[in-house]
């Protein structure tokens, strides 16, 4: 309605205004409703609005699909959508980061914009408890398209923030962007998500555990020797101190390992948890069945469909079907299974 606004603004506000008599306002009020009518009709008779299917992938290389040249791993339905569509050669993104990428993605704009720009090492969001995350007033592509009437859905990974101040009031959650429907994770598939993957923590695990515990250990055998040769008096409230220090930190380190999966790594169908913490076991199976149940509920109406996969990123997962097939380990099974997906 913008541009309609401004016309009728422009045209009561024009230079000679003051000296238009009521009759000629009125006459350039109607000429503007019969352009409003007839906006009105052309958008009626419209196009039909096409359904919108956005297929994202983390980490996957460009010379990883067939259809850009790769001869080992197999990704048939992706060469079938090149093949019968257009294949883009030239990408360009806003960020090489998840945040930051997707809040450019669904937004359009430079993520320093929205406040999804870090210069810190991370970057991205690590924990659902982070009190950030897209700002409400961004507009994204699918606020765009529900307020023309598309069903839309996200399903999959969202990362771009969940609440602001307490667990329940999800201002940045993807219903609060425009989508009607969500199932997948808050956050992103990690390393920490699947036991025996290994950690994204291990630095901060190095400097924060391990090596304090390792000064107090050092410490506590000196003072213990030079208290035993007689050299230094130690009182043993000291001892007591430091082996208190030490078991506290080992607890810290203990619940860290223990509630990070449960607290960081679970689905959410809308605003409810579907599970926690995630299981990998034929995640992409369930991802895929959310979006065809979805396609199919809507079939009637124009959707706009988000599938944004948990597939390639680390930890890498595959189920049954799909381990061990292809020729390049863990990684070209997940590639496998998620093209799997796409032709389904
Ligand atoms: C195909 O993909 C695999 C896995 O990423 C990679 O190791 C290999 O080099 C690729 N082959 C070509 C020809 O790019
Ligand atoms: C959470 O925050 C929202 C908005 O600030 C508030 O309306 C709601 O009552 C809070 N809920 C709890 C459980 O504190
Ligand atoms: C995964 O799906 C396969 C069949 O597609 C089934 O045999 C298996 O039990 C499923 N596993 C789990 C954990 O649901």
């Amino acid at each position: 309605m913008q541009p309609h606004a401004r016309y009728i603004r422009d045209s009561l506000q024009s230079d000679n205004a003051p000296m238009l008599s009521k009759a000629a306002i009125a006459g350039k009020m109607r000429v503007l409703f019969l352009l409003l009518l007839f906006l009105c009709e052309t958008q009626s008779h419209a196009a039909p609005r096409p359904n919108i299917v956005l297929l994202m992938a983390d980490d996957l290389g460009i010379g990883d699909p067939g259809c850009y040249g790769n001869k080992t791993l197999r990704t048939p339905n992706i060469d079938r959508l090149a093949r019968e569509g257009a294949k883009l050669t030239q990408h360009l993104a806003a960020s090489p980061l998840c945040t930051p990428s997707r809040a450019s993605f669904l937004t359009g704009r430079y993520s320093v914009r929205s406040g999804m720009a870090s210069w810190n090492r991370f970057g991205v969001y690590i924990f659902t408890a982070s009190s950030g995350g897209l700002p409400s007033s961004e507009i994204t592509f699918a606020k765009l398209l529900k307020s023309q009437g598309y069903s839309t859905a996200l399903i999959g990974k969202w990362h771009l923030g969940l609440n602001c101040h307490n667990r329940t009031d999800f201002c940045h959650h993807p219903l609060r962007h425009g989508f009607d429907h969500f199932f997948g994770t808050p956050m992103t598939n990690l390393r920490d998500c699947k036991p025996g993957e290994g950690t994204v923590f291990a630095r901060a695990h190095r400097w924060l555990v391990f090596v304090p515990l390792q000064v107090i250990g050092v410490a506590v055998l000196t003072l213990g020797v030079l208290r035993c040769l007689g050299l230094l008096h130690v009182p043993p409230g000291v001892f007591i101190c430091l082996l208190l220090l030490a078991a506290l930190l080992l607890l810290l380190f203990l619940s860290f390992l223990h509630f990070f999966r449960p607290l960081n790594c679970f689905l959410m169908r809308n605003y409810d948890i579907a599970q926690q913490p995630m299981s990998f076991d034929n995640l992409t199976q369930r991802l895929t069945a959310e979006a065809t149940g979805f396609i199919r509920q809507n079939a009637e109406t124009p959707f706009l469909l988000f599938l944004s996969f948990l597939h390639v990123h680390t930890a890498h997962f595959s189920s049954r079907e799909f381990a061990k097939k292809s020729q390049h380990g863990p990684y070209g099974d997940g590639v496998e299974e998620m093209d799997w997906s796409v032709g389904t």
